[in-house]
């Protein structure tokens, strides 16, 4: 800084005497300003003064305009006006035939007309770097302006101007792009720094520019899609990209053979993706080319994928008749198309593929709702695709009855409960009505009945359907309860004799036993008498 001094308090008229030169004779002239630095263009007042005290002749030499205000015997105050650059102010005076004079500088400032920030790319990629330009234009005294610039509130970087740049209008600096940039106003800011002349800091501000970042992995979109699409079919086309930023700003564009496909686009973190249903109609047969385009700031990425549309019905398998009595021949058809081939139907005698195959078949009962499947094969984009179609043949049969569904023999107790089962087999399903031979009496087949003695006899058992009617011949045999009072008679009789057996058996032996003792007491009593001395 050119000024060093300290800050002076500068009252209205009241200055510096910048250089007083003495005049021989003692007159000394003396210069006054009001201010020492001031704004371009403005007004300053002089006073020119002088200690001559006859014949004094004041003057203010100046190349700005200039009107006397005032003046004294020894004084005049000058006013000039319209400054427009630094200069030397010179007040000499005559004092008789003595010149002296006294002379100052006044220093001028002025506000940059221009600050502004260099337009900023419309995108910038993350990881570059982003050099900020400030334009000053104007601006006084230069050497106390400086440039600051900001991000937001904060101070990025400070400059003094015309120190280092090339351009004395411009200052740059550099700013790594992070994806925490995006979003964010980047200004600058000039500082005309008249704290040195007793001033303050003047600010002026450039307008605030907004900065886009992107980040952009060097990968192309996904497309998630099946290879085949079917004809008649809605499919689901997905297309998705992770790691970018701003994930929420990018487009994503599906088009299937050159036309836009109506998508719906989602962003989830650094993903995005977008979803389309595709109706799969009869027109977009062949191959497409299925594109995805993401559009991110000024970049594209595109992947693409081809599709295969195909169309594949069904085949045709027909039962001629579908329904058929017994031992009638049918004749089984399965019709492949539109390039399709018969691979197989069931047991149709083995052959070569062929879009057509067919053979016939004598019906009999075991072939009643038998399933029958055909399938077609499609070749396409090398894939084998397979499709069945299965019918179901009727056969009229019947009705039968025989010994597991009717057993022709039931023995029934008297007075129980039992169920007289006869069940007949065919197509349409037989009914069955059992009636006595001799009088006709019905026995209801398959229901619980209390088995009364009357029941007993031969029954006819007919089992019909609108398919025929048969007849089974089933005897039943009632048999009465036995009288529980005669067994218990009899076991009581039994009891009784078995008793009195016992009885007599025991007397016998006891009376046995005791003529036995008899005799050997008699015995024992005859051996005594023998021993004994006669007396
Ligand atoms: C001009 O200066 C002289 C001498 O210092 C002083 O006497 C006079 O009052 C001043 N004039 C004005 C208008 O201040
Ligand atoms: C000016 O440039 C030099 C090198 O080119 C550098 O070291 C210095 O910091 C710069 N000064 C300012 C104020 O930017
Ligand atoms: C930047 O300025 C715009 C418009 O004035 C404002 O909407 C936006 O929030 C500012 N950005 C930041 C990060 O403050
Ligand atoms: C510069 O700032 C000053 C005040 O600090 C203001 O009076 C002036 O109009 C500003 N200039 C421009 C071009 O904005
Ligand atoms: C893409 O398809 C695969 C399997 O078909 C699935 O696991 C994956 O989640 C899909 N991705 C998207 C983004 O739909
Ligand atoms: C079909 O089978 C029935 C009985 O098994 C037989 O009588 C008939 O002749 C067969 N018909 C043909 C065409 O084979
Ligand atoms: C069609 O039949 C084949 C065998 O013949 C089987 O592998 C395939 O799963 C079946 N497809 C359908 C859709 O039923
Ligand atoms: C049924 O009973 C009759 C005579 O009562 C007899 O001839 C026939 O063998 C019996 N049948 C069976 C299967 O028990
Ligand atoms: C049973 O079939 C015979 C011919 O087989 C027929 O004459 C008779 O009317 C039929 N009976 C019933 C009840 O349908």
């Amino acid at each position: 800084m050119a000024r060093t001094r300290p800050r002076p308090a500068l009252p209205l008229l009241l200055a510096l005497v910048a250089a007083v030169i003495p005049g021989p004779g003692g007159a000394q002239v003396s210069i006054q300003l009001s201010e020492t630095i001031l704004p371009r263009g403005a007004s300053l007042q002089v006073n020119c003064s002088s200690s001559c005290s006859e014949g004094l002749d004041l003057g203010l030499e100046t190349q700005w305009s200039k009107v006397e205000l005032q003046h004294g015997p020894n004084w005049k105050l000058f006013e000039l006006s319209d400054i427009e650059e630094d200069s030397n102010l010179m007040c000499f005076g005559n004092c008789g035939t003595v010149q002296s004079s006294a002379s100052a500088t006044i220093i001028l400032y002025s506000f940059p007309e221009r600050v502004e920030l260099d337009p900023l790319p419309a995108w910038q990629q993350v990881g570059k770097t982003l050099t900020l330009r400030c334009l000053v234009e104007g601006g006084a005294p230069r050497s106390q302006l400086s440039v600051v610039f900001f991000q937001g509130g904060e101070e990025l970087h400070a400059e003094k101007l015309g120190v280092n740049s090339t351009n004395p209008n411009e200052i740059t600096t550099k700013v790594l792009a992070s994806r925490d940039n995006h979003g964010a106003n980047f200004s600058c800011r000039t500082e005309l720094d008249l704290r040195p002349q007793g001033l303050q800091v003047f600010l002026n501000v450039s307008e605030a520019r907004q900065l886009r970042t992107f980040d952009l992995p060097g990968t192309s979109p996904k497309l998630n899609s099946s290879d085949l699409l079917e004809v008649g079919t809605r499919q689901k086309v997905v297309c998705y990209l992770d790691g970018l930023f701003p994930a929420s700003e990018a487009q994503l564009h599906l088009e299937l053979g050159g036309h836009t496909l109506t998508s719906k686009s989602t962003n989830r973190g650094d993903l995005v993706s977008a979803t389309a249903l595709v109706e799969v109609t009869p027109e977009l047969e062949g191959t497409h080319q299925l594109r995805c385009v993401l559009e991110l700031a000024d970049q594209n990425r595109e992947a693409e994928k081809t599709l295969n549309i195909y169309s594949f019905s069904a085949p045709v398998l027909t039962l001629s008749p579908s329904e058929v009595s017994e031992g009638s021949q049918v004749t089984v058809k399965c019709e492949a198309h539109g390039g399709a081939q018969v691979v197989r139907l069931s047991d149709a005698p083995p052959g070569d593929p062929s879009p057509q195959v067919s053979f016939t078949l004598n019906a009999s009962a075991d072939d009643d709702q038998r399933l029958f499947r055909c399938s077609a094969a499609l070749k396409v984009a090398g894939q084998e695709l397979l499709k069945n179609q299965t019918q179901k043949l009727h056969v009229l049969y019947g009705p039968w009855l025989d010994e597991g569904a009717c057993p022709r023999n039931w023995t029934w107790l008297e007075g129980s409960q039992q169920t007289l089962k006869c069940e007949a087999r065919g197509n349409p399903s037989p009914k069955v009505t059992c009636s006595r031979k001799a009088d006709n009496a019905r026995l209801p087949t398959g229901v619980v009945v209390t088995v009364t003695r009357e029941m007993s006899g031969t029954y006819v058992c007919q089992a019909t359907s609108s398919h025929g009617n048969v007849t089974r011949e089933v005897s039943l045999t009632i048999y009465p309860p036995q009288n529980n009072l005669v067994i218990a008679i009899l076991v009581i009789l039994l009891l009784i004799v078995l008793l009195v057996g016992l009885t007599i058996y025991l007397y016998n032996r006891q009376r046995k036993i005791r003529r036995y003792e008899l005799q050997r007491a008699q015995e024992e009593a005859m051996k005594l008498k023998a021993q004994a001395p006669p007396p």
